[in-house]
């Protein structure tokens, strides 16, 4: 596993249509810079990058990371 966190990469795998995938700034200031949507079985690959320092998954999808994998679910 690398040590430089620019470096990681996660993917995101749609479920369902209508999955956004939204970035949220590095620094003091923390907003959505992206929102990307995804239909069902659409697959993003994301870095954390200089400008991203988080991902907020809304809508049913499969996450993997270096850290394992999750599924996000709409609220009941
Ligand atoms: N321009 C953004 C960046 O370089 C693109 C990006 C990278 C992004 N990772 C992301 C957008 C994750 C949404 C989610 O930071």
């Amino acid at each position: 596993m690398s040590k430089n966190p620019n470096s990681e990469f996660i993917v995101i795998k749609a479920i369902e249509d209508g999955v956004n995938v939204i970035g949220l700034t590095r620094g003091s200031d923390t907003r959505f810079h992206h929102s990307e949507k995804l239909d069902k079985g659409e697959v993003m690959i994301a870095q954390f990058t200089e400008h991203t320092s988080a991902v907020k998954v809304r809508g049913r999808a499969i996450i993997q990371t270096s850290h394992g994998e999750i599924e996000s679910e709409p609220k009941k």
